[in-house]
């Protein structure tokens, strides 16, 4: 049985950590691949590039990504103060990732393990000086997202906030219509929803009852770009997500 226990000194651990910051956002989707971690890293490169502090926070352990895309290596010297501070890759840029702590590997956790490494990197890292933190998540409705969900509302309740990403196909986007009523309930929070690879001419406002804060394209040079900030800064995806970043922090 997965649990966190409510006097688990973690618990209040990751909330004098979360009370540094002035927002969170999960980033979420109930299909795999459809984009969260792009999202997450083009979310938080063009907020820290209008000039507000952000932190990326990689909650996939079994398939860190985040890391790769804004070009942070694997091994990184963090700074031990207060727990660890993220490890810089750009001005206004953190990242906080698995690897840093496990290495360049899978780690597919069970049950309360799962619960535990949660606790561990949230209860560790340092984010002093970060306006908002971007959470990537795995794909799904799982232990991980539960677990974050549950603590993001006993400790960070009025500041959180859920970014859902679909791609624009029917089964991605029914998928993430059914879950997001539950994720409203579990959050209080209503999840805006931004539709990801979308062909030039989509056009949506909701899903189901959800808003759509934005359509990405899908652009075939970000491939080439991962790893870049500079190359991720020309693509179209890029612009298209500074076009919607103002509706997606304002709520
Ligand atoms: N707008 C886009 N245009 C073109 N390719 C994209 C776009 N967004 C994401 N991709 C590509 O799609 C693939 C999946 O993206 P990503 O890894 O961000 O998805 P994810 O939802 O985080 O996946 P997972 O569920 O495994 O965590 C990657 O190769 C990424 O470069
Ligand atoms: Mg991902």
């Amino acid at each position: 049985m997965v649990n966190i226990v409510e006097s688990d000194p973690r618990v209040s651990g990751v909330e004098y950590q979360l009370s540094k910051v002035e927002k969170i956002i999960v980033v979420l989707s109930t299909k795999g691949g459809v984009g969260k971690s792009t999202i997450t890293a083009l979310l938080g490169l063009a907020l820290a590039d209008k000039g507000i502090g952000v932190g990326l926070l990689d909650v996939d352990f079994a398939n860190p990504t985040l890391h790769m895309i804004v070009g942070a290596p694997t091994h990184v010297e963090l700074e031990e103060v207060m727990g660890v501070k993220p490890y810089r890759v750009d001005e206004n840029l953190y990242i906080l990732s698995p690897v840093f702590f496990a290495g360049d590997t899978s780690l597919p956790l069970r049950g309360q393990e799962d619960v535990d490494a949660l606790l561990e990197i949230l209860t560790i890292g340092n984010w002093e000086d970060i306006n908002t933190l971007i959470i990537d998540t795995p794909p799904g409705l799982g232990d991980t997202q539960l677990t974050l969900f549950k603590l993001l509302r006993s400790t960070a309740k009025d500041k959180t906030r859920a970014l859902a990403v679909t791609t624009p196909s029917q089964l991605s986007i029914k998928s993430l219509e059914r879950s997001l009523p539950l994720v409203e309930q579990l959050l209080s929070y209503k999840p805006l929803v931004v539709v990801n690879m979308a062909g030039p001419d989509y056009l949506s406002r909701h899903i189901g009852e959800y808003a759509v804060a934005g359509v990405v394209r899908y652009d075939a040079s970000l491939e080439e770009a991962i790893g870049s900030l500079d190359k991720i800064r020309k693509t179209k995806a890029y612009s298209d997500v500074m076009g919607i970043v103002d509706s997606i922090v304002r709520v």
